[in-house]
Protein backbone atom coordinates (compact mmCIF):
# COMPACT_ATOMS: atom_id res chain seq x y z
CA UNK A 1 0.00 0.00 0.00
CA UNK A 2 1.19 3.64 -0.89
CA UNK A 3 1.55 6.13 2.00
CA UNK A 4 -0.69 9.10 0.96
CA UNK A 5 1.06 12.27 0.79
CA UNK A 6 -0.91 15.37 1.75
CA UNK A 7 1.06 18.60 1.33
CA UNK A 8 -0.24 22.10 1.27
CA UNK A 9 1.44 24.68 -1.45
CA UNK A 10 1.15 27.86 0.24
CA UNK A 11 2.26 29.88 -2.69
CA UNK A 12 2.86 33.25 -2.40
CA UNK A 13 0.81 33.95 0.47
CA UNK A 14 0.78 34.75 4.13
CA UNK A 15 2.85 37.06 5.98
CA UNK A 16 5.76 35.62 8.41
CA UNK A 17 3.44 35.46 11.56
CA UNK A 18 0.94 34.14 9.57
CA UNK A 19 3.10 31.30 7.94
CA UNK A 20 4.33 30.44 11.87
CA UNK A 21 0.91 30.40 13.04
CA UNK A 22 -0.79 28.05 10.09
CA UNK A 23 2.60 25.65 10.65
CA UNK A 24 1.83 25.60 14.49
CA UNK A 25 -2.17 24.89 13.56
CA UNK A 26 -1.29 22.24 11.32
CA UNK A 27 1.37 20.26 13.25
CA UNK A 28 -1.74 20.09 16.09
CA UNK A 29 -3.95 18.40 14.02
CA UNK A 30 -0.99 15.38 14.33
CA UNK A 31 -4.08 13.88 15.88
CA UNK A 32 -5.74 13.36 12.80
CA UNK A 33 -3.22 12.13 10.09
CA UNK A 34 -3.40 8.60 10.70
CA UNK A 35 -1.01 6.46 8.34
CA UNK A 36 -1.17 9.93 6.11
CA UNK A 37 2.52 11.83 5.42
CA UNK A 38 1.86 15.57 5.55
CA UNK A 39 4.17 18.30 4.30
CA UNK A 40 3.57 22.20 4.18
CA UNK A 41 5.49 24.44 1.38
CA UNK A 42 6.12 27.60 2.66
CA UNK A 43 7.25 30.51 0.23
CA UNK A 44 11.13 30.47 0.86
CA UNK A 45 11.25 33.31 2.86
CA UNK A 46 9.57 31.90 5.41
CA UNK A 47 11.09 27.98 5.02
CA UNK A 48 13.37 28.52 7.99
CA UNK A 49 10.87 30.05 10.55
CA UNK A 50 7.94 27.09 9.76
CA UNK A 51 10.73 24.33 9.82
CA UNK A 52 11.35 25.94 13.30
CA UNK A 53 7.57 26.02 13.71
CA UNK A 54 6.64 22.04 12.73
CA UNK A 55 10.13 21.00 14.76
CA UNK A 56 9.65 17.77 16.47
CA UNK A 57 6.39 17.16 15.33
CA UNK A 58 5.11 14.91 12.13
CA UNK A 59 4.37 17.53 9.11
CA UNK A 60 7.35 17.96 6.68
CA UNK A 61 8.90 21.00 5.19
CA UNK A 62 8.88 21.25 1.77
CA UNK A 63 9.86 24.30 -0.78
CA UNK A 64 8.07 25.66 -3.69
CA UNK A 65 11.11 25.48 -6.47
CA UNK A 66 14.63 24.72 -6.59
CA UNK A 67 18.05 25.45 -8.92
CA UNK A 68 19.69 23.05 -10.14
CA UNK A 69 23.31 24.53 -9.82
CA UNK A 70 24.85 24.16 -6.74
CA UNK A 71 26.10 27.42 -6.02
CA UNK A 72 27.19 30.51 -7.55
CA UNK A 73 26.12 33.79 -9.56
CA UNK A 74 22.52 32.90 -9.97
CA UNK A 75 21.34 36.05 -8.43
CA UNK A 76 17.82 34.90 -6.81
CA UNK A 77 18.31 31.42 -7.08
CA UNK A 78 17.85 29.32 -4.26
CA UNK A 79 20.18 25.51 -4.32
CA UNK A 80 19.33 22.14 -2.89
CA UNK A 81 21.89 22.28 -0.15
CA UNK A 82 20.45 25.57 1.42
CA UNK A 83 16.72 23.81 1.30
CA UNK A 84 18.80 20.87 3.20
CA UNK A 85 20.31 23.02 5.99
CA UNK A 86 16.80 24.68 6.98
CA UNK A 87 15.61 20.69 6.66
CA UNK A 88 13.28 20.79 3.83
CA UNK A 89 12.38 17.37 2.60
CA UNK A 90 10.03 18.03 -0.48
CA UNK A 91 10.33 19.74 -3.39
CA UNK A 92 8.60 21.11 -5.69
CA UNK A 93 8.71 21.14 -9.50
CA UNK A 94 7.25 21.98 -12.80
CA UNK A 95 4.03 23.63 -11.01
CA UNK A 96 1.60 24.88 -13.34
CA UNK A 97 1.63 28.40 -12.32
CA UNK A 98 5.88 28.14 -12.85
CA UNK A 99 4.58 25.83 -16.21
CA UNK A 100 2.77 29.15 -17.77
CA UNK A 101 3.09 31.73 -15.72
CA UNK A 102 6.49 32.04 -15.16
CA UNK A 103 7.63 30.02 -18.60
CA UNK A 104 9.17 27.02 -17.03
CA UNK A 105 9.69 23.86 -19.60
CA UNK A 106 9.68 20.40 -19.10
CA UNK A 107 13.55 20.28 -20.01
CA UNK A 108 14.03 23.23 -17.44
CA UNK A 109 12.23 20.73 -15.19
CA UNK A 110 14.04 18.01 -16.03
CA UNK A 111 17.46 19.75 -14.47
CA UNK A 112 15.65 20.51 -11.12
CA UNK A 113 14.46 17.17 -11.01
CA UNK A 114 18.46 16.07 -11.29
CA UNK A 115 19.35 18.33 -9.02
CA UNK A 116 16.62 17.14 -6.10
CA UNK A 117 16.62 13.27 -6.44
CA UNK A 118 20.73 14.00 -6.88
CA UNK A 119 20.25 14.74 -2.70
CA UNK A 120 19.75 11.68 -0.95
CA UNK A 121 17.49 13.88 1.86
CA UNK A 122 15.32 15.21 -0.52
CA UNK A 123 12.01 13.86 -2.28
CA UNK A 124 10.64 15.57 -5.46
CA UNK A 125 7.21 16.15 -6.11
CA UNK A 126 6.80 17.09 -10.15
CA UNK A 127 3.87 18.63 -11.02
CA UNK A 128 2.21 18.08 -14.21
CA UNK A 129 -1.42 18.44 -16.22
CA UNK A 130 -2.91 19.70 -18.63
CA UNK A 131 -4.70 23.39 -19.79
CA UNK A 132 -8.52 23.18 -20.40
CA UNK A 133 -8.17 23.88 -24.14
CA UNK A 134 -6.09 20.64 -24.24
CA UNK A 135 -8.27 18.51 -22.88
CA UNK A 136 -11.41 19.97 -24.83
CA UNK A 137 -8.89 18.88 -27.75
CA UNK A 138 -8.24 15.25 -25.91
CA UNK A 139 -5.14 16.00 -25.28
CA UNK A 140 -4.57 15.01 -21.54
CA UNK A 141 -2.87 12.22 -22.18
CA UNK A 142 -0.18 13.59 -24.73
CA UNK A 143 0.45 16.43 -22.80
CA UNK A 144 0.75 14.45 -19.42
CA UNK A 145 2.81 11.94 -21.21
CA UNK A 146 5.35 14.92 -22.64
CA UNK A 147 5.93 16.35 -19.26
CA UNK A 148 6.61 12.74 -17.80
CA UNK A 149 8.97 11.63 -20.47
CA UNK A 150 10.83 15.19 -21.21
CA UNK A 151 10.74 15.95 -17.42
CA UNK A 152 12.19 12.77 -16.23
CA UNK A 153 14.29 12.06 -19.11
CA UNK A 154 17.60 9.98 -17.69
CA UNK A 155 16.37 10.18 -13.56
CA UNK A 156 17.67 6.49 -12.63
CA UNK A 157 14.96 4.44 -11.41
CA UNK A 158 16.87 3.55 -8.09
CA UNK A 159 16.01 7.02 -6.95
CA UNK A 160 12.54 7.21 -8.23
CA UNK A 161 11.71 5.43 -4.43
CA UNK A 162 11.85 9.89 -3.76
CA UNK A 163 9.70 10.53 -6.56
CA UNK A 164 6.16 11.92 -6.13
CA UNK A 165 4.44 13.14 -9.01
CA UNK A 166 1.53 15.38 -8.72
CA UNK A 167 -1.19 15.59 -11.47
CA UNK A 168 -2.86 18.86 -11.21
CA UNK A 169 -5.34 19.71 -14.41
CA UNK A 170 -4.44 23.24 -14.65
CA UNK A 171 -8.49 23.74 -15.07
CA UNK A 172 -8.93 22.56 -11.56
CA UNK A 173 -6.03 24.98 -10.21
CA UNK A 174 -7.19 27.64 -7.90
CA UNK A 175 -10.98 27.95 -10.07
CA UNK A 176 -12.94 25.94 -7.13
CA UNK A 177 -13.79 23.03 -10.21
CA UNK A 178 -11.77 20.24 -9.30
CA UNK A 179 -11.61 16.51 -11.29
CA UNK A 180 -14.38 14.16 -11.05
CA UNK A 181 -13.06 11.15 -9.16
CA UNK A 182 -13.54 9.51 -12.40
CA UNK A 183 -11.59 11.72 -14.45
CA UNK A 184 -8.49 11.97 -11.66
CA UNK A 185 -8.58 8.09 -11.29
CA UNK A 186 -8.47 7.81 -15.35
CA UNK A 187 -5.53 10.30 -15.48
CA UNK A 188 -3.74 8.86 -12.76
CA UNK A 189 -4.18 5.22 -14.15
CA UNK A 190 -2.53 6.41 -17.67
CA UNK A 191 0.33 8.69 -15.84
CA UNK A 192 1.15 5.00 -13.67
CA UNK A 193 1.51 3.10 -16.99
CA UNK A 194 3.27 5.93 -18.27
CA UNK A 195 5.48 5.62 -15.25
CA UNK A 196 5.92 1.54 -15.50
CA UNK A 197 7.53 2.73 -19.21
CA UNK A 198 9.63 5.20 -18.02
CA UNK A 199 10.90 2.92 -15.35
CA UNK A 200 9.29 -0.67 -15.03
CA UNK A 201 6.19 -1.75 -13.79
CA UNK A 202 7.45 -2.44 -9.72
CA UNK A 203 8.83 1.25 -9.25
CA UNK A 204 5.18 2.53 -11.63
CA UNK A 205 3.60 0.89 -8.40
CA UNK A 206 5.10 2.49 -5.68
CA UNK A 207 5.46 6.06 -6.75
CA UNK A 208 2.78 8.05 -5.23
CA UNK A 209 0.27 10.00 -7.88
CA UNK A 210 -1.14 13.29 -5.89
CA UNK A 211 -4.15 15.01 -7.03
CA UNK A 212 -4.29 18.70 -7.46
CA UNK A 213 -6.68 21.51 -7.99
CA UNK A 214 -9.35 22.48 -5.49
CA UNK A 215 -9.34 19.91 -2.99
CA UNK A 216 -11.55 20.52 -0.39
CA UNK A 217 -12.30 18.75 2.66
CA UNK A 218 -15.41 18.05 0.98
CA UNK A 219 -14.23 16.75 -1.40
CA UNK A 220 -11.56 14.83 -0.52
CA UNK A 221 -12.89 11.38 0.68
CA UNK A 222 -14.50 10.62 -3.07
CA UNK A 223 -11.27 12.09 -4.53
CA UNK A 224 -8.99 9.86 -2.51
CA UNK A 225 -10.77 7.03 -2.26
CA UNK A 226 -10.08 6.20 -6.02
CA UNK A 227 -7.15 3.82 -5.99
CA UNK A 228 -4.33 5.50 -8.28
CA UNK A 229 -4.83 8.86 -6.03
CA UNK A 230 -1.95 8.64 -3.60
CA UNK A 231 -3.09 11.90 -1.73
CA UNK A 232 -3.35 15.39 -2.65
CA UNK A 233 -1.47 18.70 -3.06
CA UNK A 234 -3.64 21.47 -2.02
CA UNK A 235 -3.39 25.39 -2.61
CA UNK A 236 -6.26 27.56 -1.13
CA UNK A 237 -7.73 24.84 0.97
CA UNK A 238 -4.01 24.52 2.63
CA UNK A 239 -4.21 28.00 4.81
CA UNK A 240 -6.64 27.60 6.99
CA UNK A 241 -5.42 24.15 9.25
CA UNK A 242 -8.80 23.04 10.14
CA UNK A 243 -9.61 22.46 6.63
CA UNK A 244 -6.33 21.16 5.39
CA UNK A 245 -6.95 18.47 8.42
CA UNK A 246 -10.15 17.61 6.87
CA UNK A 247 -8.48 16.54 3.56
CA UNK A 248 -5.58 14.45 5.60
CA UNK A 249 -8.24 12.98 7.65
CA UNK A 250 -9.68 11.88 4.26
CA UNK A 251 -6.91 10.66 2.91
CA UNK A 252 -6.01 8.61 5.39
CA UNK A 253 -9.37 7.11 6.00
CA UNK A 254 -9.25 6.38 2.53
CA UNK A 255 -5.98 4.56 2.48
CA UNK A 256 -6.00 2.98 5.99
P1 LIG B 1 -5.71 24.82 -5.37
O1 LIG B 1 -4.18 24.73 -5.87
O2 LIG B 1 -5.88 23.73 -4.34
O3 LIG B 1 -5.85 26.19 -4.79
O4 LIG B 1 -6.56 24.59 -6.55
C1 LIG B 1 -3.57 23.48 -6.03
C2 LIG B 1 -2.12 23.68 -6.42
O5 LIG B 1 -1.82 24.63 -7.15
O6 LIG B 1 -1.25 22.90 -6.03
Amino acid sequence: MRRPLVAGNWKMNLTLAEARALAQGVASKAASFGNAEVGVIPAFVHVAAVGEAIKGSNVALGAQDAYWEKNGAFTGEISTAMLVDLGVKYVLVGHSERRHVLGETSAICNKKVHAILNVPSLSCIYCIGEKLEERQANKTFDVCRSQLVDGLAGVDKAKAERLVIAYEPVWAIGTGLNATKEQAQEAHAFIRGELAKIFDAATAASIRIQYGGSVKASNAAELMSQPDVDGALVGGASLKADEFAGIIAAAAAAKR
